[in-house]
């Protein structure tokens, strides 16, 4: 594995992200608002396109953000502007944070354990500890192992033989406010049970005007964490109050949840 992150986040997955995921799991973004609202300012780590950044900022909360993806932050950026507003926005991986101010939140959704490697993520946590305000709290989610039970299954070496997937065609086309359309479609590559990572692979293409005008693939790294052992590298990072809840709903965490949130105070 490079020391480069490895995330497919970036040309026609982040016109994509831009385009259509603001709505994706709405949930999320008054629970992080919350936190957000008891302790400014807050940073957005992996901000990707400002699905949560942006409805704060309209609100009037002070955020920043960053994403290890110059053309995510770019789209962020642009949709901010397109609202009037001009966040402080920046390219960096988590664990190389070095932000121009400290925080009394930092929150990361959805990000943690993309693209890196334990060491880096383990050095994400230092330094979201090391930029939180004394008091400050840092609200990190994880999608455990099992969440997926496509996933979870290559897990299990008679399963993981069917590894790496034939590509597939894209199940659906959707169309941009520009009328250019645009598919995904993903599949697994690899599961390395002894590592905890799985590789996947997404196509993404565009059309305009019936003719496909562009068409990339990339690769994206997940790091897998059980919950105890997240608990253990956030005590590692110096956080000794540790709640964790469930899937973006204020209660304990259960085996149930598919996703589940760590508080943790500096
Ligand atoms: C699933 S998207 C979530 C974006 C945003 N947090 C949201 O919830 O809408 C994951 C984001 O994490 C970013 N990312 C992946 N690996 C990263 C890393 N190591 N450091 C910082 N950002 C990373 C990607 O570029 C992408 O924007």
């Amino acid at each position: 594995m490079t020391d480069d992150p490895q995330t497919w986040h970036y040309g026609l997955i982040a016109e994509y992200w831009a385009e259509f995921n603001d709505d994706f799991r709405a949930f999320e973004i008054p629970y992080f608002q919350r936190y957000v609202e008891r302790g400014q300012p807050a940073l957005d780590v992996a901000c990707g396109t400002g699905r949560l950044l942006i409805p704060y900022l309209r609100a009037g909360l002070d955020v920043d953000g960053c994403d290890v993806s110059e053309d995510m932050v770019a789209r962020c950026r642009e949709k901010a502007g397109r609202d009037g507003l001009s966040p402080t926005l920046w390219a960096e991986p988590m664990h190389e944070l070095h932000p121009p101010r400290s925080y009394k939140t930092i929150y990361v959704c959805g990000a943690f354990g993309l693209g890196s490697t334990r060491e880096q993520d383990a050095e994400a946590l230092r330094r979201f500890r090391e930029w939180l305000e004394p008091g400050g709290t840092l609200v990190l989610d994880i999608e455990v192992p099992y969440a997926d039970t496509n996933q979870w299954k290559y897990w299990q070496k008679d399963e993981r033989a069917e590894l790496p997937k034939p590509p597939r065609q894209p199940r659906e086309r959707k169309r941009a406010a520009d009328g250019s359309e645009y598919a995904l479609s993903s599949r697994y590559l690899e599961l390395d049970p002894l590592e905890q990572r799985v590789t996947l692979e997404m196509r993404a293409q565009r059309w305009r005007e019936g003719t496909l005008e562009a068409e990339e693939t990339r690769v994206l790294t997940i790091g897998l964490y059980f919950l105890n052992e997240l608990l253990l590298m956030l005590e590692q990072a110096g956080f000794a109050d540790v709640e964790v809840q469930g899937d973006h709903n204020d209660k304990p965490a259960t085996s149930d949840d598919e996703f589940i949130v760590f508080v943790a105070k500096k």
